[in-house]
């Protein structure tokens, strides 16, 4: 790949067909996607000049495109060969990749949702890890949002939405608390997922993780192939708060890192060292997945 070649002077972005600097890539302050938040996107990630499970975040994008009723100008295959484009014109070897579907800019004030031409761009950025190397050496502290999650008879966690005012909000709380995140529980109270990842524990030597009320991660798909590898029992189950108060480890997971394991939930130390055993042999067998080249789309 063309990671050695000199990095651009600005990011370079797809927008609508071209390739263009940051300084020159424009979207309309009237598109529905700024106004409405009406749109989708997914994040992707490149290690070692190697893109992760690209197929799985396309087939995930392209069941909210089509559940959102969105139109898109370019096929799956079209898809991956603009992000291809986008990673090599940026020379980044290690990249977060997110590409973002919106509605696009109306002819009117009121406009017919299904006259719209879409909007479709790539952006590029280096590798971004949820937190920073101390906090992913000695683990995170989780707060329990007082806001609810969604339910799916209103606007079902699934979608990869635009909208993210929900994990904005839960952020601010967590950080205003003095936190380093928040995990949001859903409408009857059994804990769903946090602001920007998905969240797993241990309880003797079992693994548990929400079912219901989340997005589907492709990072915790990973850790439930990682824990059947290396014949860790998992369990996709209900989790209440108090079954993170009294888990031997809990671990957030996300693009951005994969697993990050937590030292905290709402003010109760998890016990024994963090990272916990089992959280650590989780990421490894990630690392080597990822270092090993599966699921790879090479850039
Ligand atoms: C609400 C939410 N849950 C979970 C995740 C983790 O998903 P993935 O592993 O596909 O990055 C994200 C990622 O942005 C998210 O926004």
């Amino acid at each position: 790949m063309a990671v050695t070649q000199e990095a651009p002077a600005e990011p370079i972005l797809y927008v609508n067909g071209e390739f263009l600097p940051l300084s020159a890539a424009r979207v309309s302050p009237l598109d529905q996607g700024f106004l409405l938040g009406d749109g989708i996107f997914d994040v992707v990630s490149a290690w070692r000049g190697k893109i992760f499970k690209l197929e799985e975040h396309l087939d995930r994008f392209f069941d909210s495109i089509r559940a959102a009723r969105l139109e898109t100008r370019l096929s799956k295959d079209a898809w991956a060969s603009a992000i291809l484009e986008t990673v090599r014109r940026n020379s980044l070897g290690d990249a977060s990749i997110r590409f973002i579907l919106t509605r696009g800019v109306p002819e009117g004030v009121v406009a017919d949702p299904r006259e719209i031409t879409p909007t479709e761009i790539v952006w590029v950025a280096p590798y971004v890890f949820l937190a920073d190397e101390a906090k992913r050496a000695r683990g995170i502290r989780l707060m329990i949002s007082a806001t609810r999650g969604f339910t799916p008879d209103t606007l079902d966690p699934r979608f990869k939405c635009l909208d993210r005012l929900h994990s904005q909000l839960i952020r601010l709380e967590a950080l205003e608390a003095g936190y380093d995140d928040a995990l949001w529980l859903d409408n009857q109270g059994y804990v769903a997922e946090a602001a920007a990842s998905n969240v797993f524990l241990v309880k003797k030597g079992t693994l548990y993780t929400p079912q219901t009320g989340i997005l589907r991660g492709i990072t915790r798909a990973t850790v439930i192939d990682c824990a059947a590898r290396a014949e860790i029992p998992c369990c996709e189950a209900p989790v209440t708060s108090f079954d993170l108060y009294s888990a031997d480890e809990v671990f957030t997971c996300s693009t951005a890192g994969g697993a990050l394991p937590v030292r905290e939930v709402a003010g109760r130390a998890i016990p024994g060292p963090v990272p916990g055993p089992i959280c650590q042999r989780i990421d490894q067998v990630y690392w080597e997945m990822r270092d090993g080249g599966e699921f790879a789309t090479v850039i």
